[in-house]
């Protein structure tokens, strides 16, 4: 593909533009997409309008622009997000509906543990996640869980440091995380009081694809001081459930 005076492609130039939308930031205008994505203007908003044009962007009343319903239903189509979201949810609601929390479904992507699903009871307690957002990998349930059983080249990356704390409470010590996702391998399930924010304790487990790999993480996100016995089997469960699912729909 063509390269610029800066030598980046088009399709780097338009994934620069797509990447400065965020979770925190879902409408921008085209002049801040331009100083957000290191484009000359120039550039930034001709893609915006081709985008536009495309429908991948939509442009509201004031002239603000958000991500397309079109870059929706393409990034969804034949996504093995979307396969593992439709074997999980109706165990993730069986779940949802006994312990009445948080119930989440979170997959390993770049470094990080990015959610593709979340159900909540509307009196549940505090949860930071959201659908299509991220997580650390060593500061989540879900994140832990993912890292345990990843490969060895993240795990050793991630051991490495720096490992951030997010809150008192995360591990921020190599050997601490390695004896903890030896733990996980071991136990096959994480609790992880207070690593994220500290009202909160996230329990997950891990969910295996029809060869026996590890490919998701079923977490949920409970108050603090709640008992997570029960939870753990709920989850437990679900995740066998799934597994099963996913294998019955092998393509
Ligand atoms: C967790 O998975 O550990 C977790 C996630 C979100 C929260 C709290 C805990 O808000």
């Amino acid at each position: 593909m063509a390269n610029s005076p800066t030598g980046d492609t088009m399709a780097e130039r338009i994934v620069r533009v797509l990447d400065t939308f965020g979770a925190d930031r879902t409408i921008q205008t085209a002049a801040q997409i331009g100083r957000r994505s290191g484009l000359p203007s120039s550039t930034a908003h001709r893609i915006v309008d081709e985008l536009v044009r495309a429908g991948l962007l939509e442009r509201d009343e004031e002239h603000r622009v958000r991500l397309g319903m079109r870059l929706w239903e393409l990034a969804l189509r034949g996504s093995s997000a979307l396969r593992l979201r439709q074997a999980a949810l109706p165990w993730m609601t069986m779940v949802q509906a006994r312990v009445r929390e948080h119930t989440q479904l979170a997959v390993l992507e770049l470094d990080e543990a990015l959610f593709v699903e979340r159900l909540s009871h509307p009196e549940a307690g505090a949860n930071i996640t959201r659908i299509a957002g991220r997580l650390p990998l060593h500061a989540s349930s879900s994140g832990l869980v993912l890292l345990a059983y990843g490969p060895e080249e993240l795990r050793r990356r991630v051991l490495g440091g720096p490992l951030v704390a997010v809150s008192a409470e995360t591990i921020t010590d190599g050997g601490e995380l390695a004896r903890v996702l030896d733990d996980i391998r071991r136990v096959g399930y994480v609790v992880a009081p207070g690593s994220i924010e500290s009202v909160s304790t996230g329990i997950a487990v891990p969910i295996r694809d029809a060869r026996g790999a590890v490919i998701a993480a079923l977490s949920m996100v409970l108050p603090r001081d709640a008992p997570t016995a029960g939870p753990l089997d709920e989850l437990r469960r679900a995740s066998t459930g799934i597994s099963a699912a996913l294998s019955a729909d092998r393509p």
